[in-house]
C-alpha cells in the first residue's frame, strides 16, 4: 500500500492521481437536510416510484450548484485526470442514538431508520445523472439501499458481510454486463475505523503493450461469492479492459478473476492478468477512513473498491482495544440508463434487473 495523502478540491500538485475529496459546508449540509426530510414528508420512501422516476429534477432543485457541478463533470469526465471518484465529506448528519445497535446482520437491520439517507443517495444519483436501480444478483434485489454489515458467520468471506480478511478490490458486479454505472457508499457508523480502499484504471501511467490481452474477451469472470454455483458454470468469456483504447474502462476483480482456485484462467488469460495485478496492487489508495455522514461516490467502469481486514465491534482508543458498535455502511447503485439494460430487467419494472452473469439472465425470470 503506498502512502498518498488525499486531494482536497481537486488540486492535482502530486504527480499520481487520487480520489477528489469535497469538504460539505454547513449550508450545504443543510439543504441536504433540509431535502431529505421534505422529499421524507412527500414521498415517504426513497423506494417510492414516483420519487425515483422524478430524481433527476428533484436533484436539479434541491442540490447546492456547487455539488450539481461536480456531479455533472464526475458523470462525463473519462480523461485521464478522472480518479473515478468523489468523496463527501460530512454530506449529512447522522443521528447515533436513533440508529440504535448495530444488528447482528444485513437481513435483521430496520431500513426505515436509514430513510433520510436514501433520499440524501439518491440525489447524489439523481444529480449525475443516473437512475437507481436493484439487482437480483445482489441479495434478490432487496430494495434501493443495501445495508453492509459485518456478520460474524461471514466473517471469512470475500462479501460485504466479512471482515477479517482484506476484500480484494473489485468493480461491483465484475460478471455482469450490465453493471452498475455507479456506486454510493454512504458510512453510517465506522467507529472501528476501517480505512476504505480504492484503485482507479486511471492510477496505470500508461496502457503498456503487455497490457493489451486484457482488451480481448478471453477472461473468464466468474460470480463473485454472494452467488452459489447451483449449476456448472458456462463457459462465457470476456475482457477485463473496454471501451476507449487509450483510456478504458474495466471489469475487474481480484479474488475472483485471479486467486478462485476453481477458476482456471488459460496462460495467455492468467499471465496478462497476473501482469497487470502486479502493477495495479502498489497503485490502490487506502489513506481515508470514512467518518460517519461520508459518502463515496465511485464510477465503476473506472475505479475499483475494497476494504482491509477488521475486527468488527472493537475500536482502539489511544492502544487500548474496546468494544464499539459494529460498521454499517449503505450502499446504492445506478445506471445511466434503463433502455440499454432491458433485456435484462423485469417486464413490469425497468429498474429491476434480473441477469445472472454476462448477458445471461437469471432462469426463473426467462
Ligand atoms: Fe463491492
Amino acid at each position: 500500500m503506498n502512502s498518498l495523502k488525499i486531494l482536497e478540491e481537486s488540486s492535482l500538485t502530486e504527480e499520481r492521481l487520487l480520489p477528489v475529496a469535497i469538504n460539505i459546508t454547513d449550508d450545504e449540509r443543510r439543504m441536504i437536510r433540509e431535502a431529505a426530510d421534505y422529499l421524507e414528508k412527500k414521498y415517504g420512501s426513497f423506494e417510492n416510484r414516483e420519487f425515483v422516476t422524478q430524481v433527476h429534477q428533484l436533484a436539479s432543485y434541491f442540490l447546492p450548484d456547487r455539488l450539481l457541478k461536480k456531479l455533472a463533470d464526475f458523470s462525463s469526465d473519462f480523461s485521464k485526470d478522472q480518479y473515478g471518484a468523489l468523496i463527501f465529506k460530512g454530506l449529512f448528519d447522522i443521528d447515533q442514538e436513533k440508529i440504535g445497535n448495530t444488528p447482528a446482520n444485513w437481513q435483521s437491520a430496520d431500513y426505515s431508520k436509514f430513510n433520510a439517507y436514501g433520499f440524501a443517495c439518491a440525489l447524489l444519483h439523481g444529480g449525475l445523472p443516473s437512475k437507481p436501480v436493484q439487482y437480483y444478483s445482489q441479495r434478490k434485489g432487496g430494495g434501493l439501499i443495501h445495508a453492509i454489515i459485518p456478520d460474524d458467520k461471514m466473517r471469512e468471506t470475500q462479501t460485504g458481510s466479512g471482515s477479517a480478511t482484506d476484500l480484494y478490490v473489485h468493480t461491483e458486479d465484475a460478471f455482469l454486463k450490465h453493471q452498475a454505472d455507479f456506486l454510493s457508499f454512504m458510512y453510517v457508523r465506522n467507529e472501528e475505523q476501517v480505512p476504505s480502499t480504492l484503485y482507479s484504471i486511471r492510477s496505470h501511467e500508461s496502457i503498456r503493450e503487455d497490457f493489451r490481452p486484457l482488451f480481448d474477451p478471453i477472461f473468464k469472470i466468474p460470480k463473485d461469492a454472494n452467488l452459489q454455483n447451483e449449476e456448472e458454470e458456462t463457459e462465457t468469456l470476456d475482457a477485463v479492459l473496454y471501451g476507449n483504447q487509450k483510456l478504458p474502462f474495466m471489469r475487474f476483480d481480484a479474488a475472483e478473476q485471479l486467486f478462485n482456485p476453481s477458476i482456471q484462467q488459460t496462460d495467455l488469460a492468467h499471465h496478462a492478468l497476473n501482469k497487470f495485478w502486479q502493477e495495479a496492487k502498489h497503485l490502490i489508495y487506502s489513506d481515508f477512513t470514512p467518518q460517519a455522514g461520508d459518502v463515496i461516490l465511485v464510477n465503476n467502469h473506472l475505479c475499483a473498491h475494497g476494504r482491509s481486514a477488521f475486527r468488527a465491534g472493537v475500536k482502539n482508543v489511544n492502544g487500548v482495544e474496546l468494544n464499539c458498535e459494529k460498521r454499517i455502511m449503505l450502499r446504492m447503485m445506478s445506471k445511466v440508463s434503463l433502455m440499454d439494460m432491458r433485456a435484462h430487467t423485469l417486464t413490469e419494472d425497468p429498474f429491476f434487473v434480473i441477469e445472472e452473469h454476462l448477458g445471461k439472465n437469471f432462469k426463473n425470470f426467462q
